[in-house]
This record gives C-alpha cells, structure tokens and sequence, in this order.
C-alpha cells in the first residue's frame, strides 16, 4: 500500500458525480471524431481492416449505443487485441496517432469506472459513517475491478476503517473492456455465511446495476494483524517468513516436505499436546469443511485468497477467508463424493500444497481426518452453521427485495432457497456420513 498514492481529489475538484458525465462526454466526443471508418481503414489498410471482422458492426461507433453496452464492449476489446498486436509492428506515426487516441479512450472508461465506483461507495459509506472523510486507493492485483475505500473521522484516527471493494466474480475485470455478467446471489450469501461464523471481514453490498454489484469486505486487520497465508507457505520468499509460519503451526514444523519421512506418531502427539498446532490444525479443518459443505473453490488451492489475523499478542492466530468462487453447479454432497473425502479429499487438488497443509488435509490418517472433521462440525467452531446458512439467507434475501435494480427477485430468491437447502443438506450429509463412517479394519 505504501507504494501507492491515496487518490484524495484536490480541493476544487469537481465531485466524481458530477465528473462522471463530463468524462463520458468526452469519450463520446473522441470514439464520434477520431474513429471514423474511412480514417481507421486508412492507418490499418483495407486487408487488417477486413480481418478485424468488424465492418459491419463499426456503424456503433456512429450509432447512440453506451460505451459499457455489451456489445460495443465486444467491439472495442477486439480492437484493443487487434490493435495491441499491430504496434509491435507498426512504427510509423500515422498508426502511432491512431494507437494513441484509441488508449485514450481506453483509459478514460477505466476512469469513468473508478469515479462511478467512488460515487456509489461515497452514497453508501456516507449515510452509515456520518461525519467520515473517505479516500481511495485503486485495486492494483487480482482479476476483479474494485478499489480500496478508507473511512476517516477528524480527531478520530482509532475510528478509522479500510474496506476493500470488489465486484462480484462474474463483474468487471480490472481493465475494464469487460462484459460483466448479472451478479450470482448464491455468491453474497457466502460472504455473509462467513461473516457471522467469524470467518470472513465484515461485508457490505451496493450497486449500480444488477452486473455492477459490490462487496465491501473490512480490513481483515482491522483490531488485529493480519498476513494472507501466502507469506507462511513461503511463497514470496520474504526474509522472516519461516519464522511467521511456526507462529501459525507451532511444532508441526517437523512434518517434512518429503511424506515417507513422516514420523506420524510424533506429529499427531505434537497435534494433541502443542496448542498452536492443534489450532492450527482446526483453523484449516474449518476451511476445508466449508470448502466441501459451501461447494467453495480457489481457497484452499490459492494461498493468497485465506489468511490468519493474530487479535492480540497472546491470542492464536484466527483463520480470516477472504476470496473464493462457488464451484459447479452441482450442489449437493452424494455418497461418492463422499468417499472420495475420505480417500484423497474429494475433488480439490491437496497434494500440490505446502507441506504442513498437505499433512492436514491428506497426508493424515483418515480416522483422524474424519475425527477432527466431526469435532469441527458438530462441538467445534461450525457447530452454529446453520444457524449462520440461515441468517445469511435472510439477509441477502432482504437485500434483493429492497433492491429495485434486481427485476428477476422471484428467480434470485427461488436461486437463494435452493442453494440455502443445498448447504444444509451438505451439513447433515457430512456429519451423519463422518459420524457413521469406519476405518476399515474396524469394520465387522
Ligand atoms: N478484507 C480484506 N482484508 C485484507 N486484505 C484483503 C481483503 N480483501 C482483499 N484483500 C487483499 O487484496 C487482494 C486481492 O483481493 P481479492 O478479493 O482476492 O481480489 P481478486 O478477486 O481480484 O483476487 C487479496 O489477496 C488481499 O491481499
Ligand atoms: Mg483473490
């Protein structure tokens, strides 16, 4: 963060409300004079030209469509391929010109983007924090569009609060000659599944569209420190990173990158006697518990998208989610997949993983994967997560219906309800399946 510039607006700067529609016009003005078919034809030659496909559909450059229509979007990204292509050939100046005014156009729709955002944060934000001053920083990784919103109360800097702000998963990119696609509920619903389990940051949603929908998520280390686990796996090869991984893991630091070297005796003692490795060992059964009964992927696979937050010097670190995606459409938990939990953990990828992860999640004996799995569910952590489901479902739900932008609330809600049974369903299944289940020399 240090890196990058707050983007305060000076202090005549015009509001991005009003901005907004004078950079549009802008845009308007130069798509309407500088890209004229005749003159484009010229600087790319007939034969480009021709390849490009677009003839028939130049005639929207002309036409009254809105530049964030979908298929003036389509247009414009073929030309930006196109075009980025060509100017690794193309030296001369005409075409220069030509490339020139083009990404122009391109960076002031970014633009535009980034000022409605701060426009529908600064409605948001302003009526719950009265009083507040609220600056922005552009989301600079990841694929999703968004930015990063800090909350700031004169003579109050202990009240201030960071929010990260994203589009959906089906939203915007980052550059944004994207075509988003109408938000997925079931996709809010988990945010809030997360939130009142602890879980996940604090989360807001807002819009402006039913595409242009936002999750707000607080600073996971707001009232605490927070590292995505990223730095404990030591992928960012940072000094002090193997050190910060045994603050996580404790004494399960013995379990050795090579699994034949395993001494399972000792490290499952070390489980039940060391504090810090047998939270450690919860803290990651809940994520993968929420992985199978949420149907969650891109989280226990993608390092960066889960972390720990340390509340204070003495406590355990604290499991914090804070990106995933829903996995396919097939919902619900059945009998095969379940013994694929038991036998290699389902359909997730775990033996590419750190070493300590891939102990927990793999390596280990499946009697006590499936020990601590029924701990977890049923007197651990997510012993209250329907509880959770259902709240969460009342929420978004609440938020669909009082969102006049969402035309189709009949078949958002009916989308709700479905995976709210679906994850209930997954709940039982799995506690009823663990709790019945037998290693097999046991079995009569
Ligand atoms: N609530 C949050 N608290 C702390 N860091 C966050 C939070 N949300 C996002 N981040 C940071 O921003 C990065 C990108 O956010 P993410 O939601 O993963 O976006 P993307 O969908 O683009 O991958 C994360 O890897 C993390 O570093
Ligand atoms: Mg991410």
């Amino acid at each position: 963060m240090a890196d990058k510039e707050l983007i305060s607006p000076p202090p005549n700067a015009a509001s991005p409300e009003a901005t907004c529609p004078k950079l549009e016009q802008m845009v308007s003005n130069m798509i309407s004079q500088d890209f004229k078919k005749d003159y484009v034809v010229s600087v790319l030659g007939t034969a480009v030209f021709e390849r490009l496909g677009l003839g028939e559909d130049w005639s929207i450059f002309e036409s009254e469509m809105r530049f964030d229509d979908s298929q003036y979007v389509s247009v414009l990204s073929i030309l930006n391929e196109a075009l980025d292509a060509l100017s690794l050939q193309r030296l001369d100046e005409e075409f220069g010109n030509f490339y020139t005014v083009f990404m122009r156009v391109v960076l002031s729709i970014d633009m535009i983007h980034d000022k409605r955002l701060q426009v529908v944060i600064t409605n948001y934000f302003s009526s719950r924090f009265p009083g507040s001053n609220i600056e922005f920083i552009q989301k600079g990784s990841g694929r999703q569009f968004g930015c990063t919103a800090h909350i700031a109360f004169e003579g109050g800097p202990e009240r201030a609060r960071k929010y990260y702000v994203k589009t959906h998963s089906a939203g915007r990119f980052l550059s944004c000659i994207s075509a988003p696609k109408a938000v997925d509920v079931k996709e809010l619903m988990v945010y809030k599944i997360l939130e009142k389990l602890g879980v996940g940051c604090e989360s807001h949603f807002f819009h402006r569209s039913p595409q242009d929908v936002y999750i707000a998520t607080l600073d996971a280390s707001h009232g605490g420190s927070f590292k995505e686990f990223i730095a404990a796996a030591g992928d960012l090869y940072n000094r002090g990173d193997e050190e910060y991984g045994r603050t996580l893991w404790g004494g399960l630091n013995v379990i050795s990158g090579d699994r034949r070297r395993h001494n399972r005796e000792q490290i499952e003692e070390c489980i039940r006697e060391d504090s810090i490795a047998n939270n450690f060992v919860t803290q990651i059964v809940i994520l993968d518990m929420l992985s199978h009964i949420l149907r969650l992927t891109d989280l226990l696979n993608n390092t960066g998208n889960f972390g720990f937050v340390f509340e204070s010097e003495t406590s355990l670190p604290k499991l914090k989610v804070i990106d995933f995606l829903i996995g396919d459409d097939n919902r619900f938990v059945n009998p095969s997949y379940f013994l694929t939990f038991v036998e290699r953990n389902g359909f997730y990828r775990y033996w590419y993983l750190d070493r300590v992860l891939r102990y927990v999640l793999l390596d280990r004996a499946v009697n006590e994967r499936v020990q601590s799995a029924i701990q977890v569910l049923t007197v651990g952590p997510l012993c209250g997560l329907l509880d959770c489901i259902d709240s969460a479902l009342t929420d978004v739900e609440a938020y669909v219906k009082t969102t006049e932008l969402f035309v189709d609330k009949d078949s958002l809600c009916r989308s709700l309800k479905e995976y709210h049974e679906a994850i209930r369903q997954n709940y039982a299944y799995f506690v009823d399946s663990l709790t019945a289940w037998m290693p097999v020399n046991s079995k009569k």
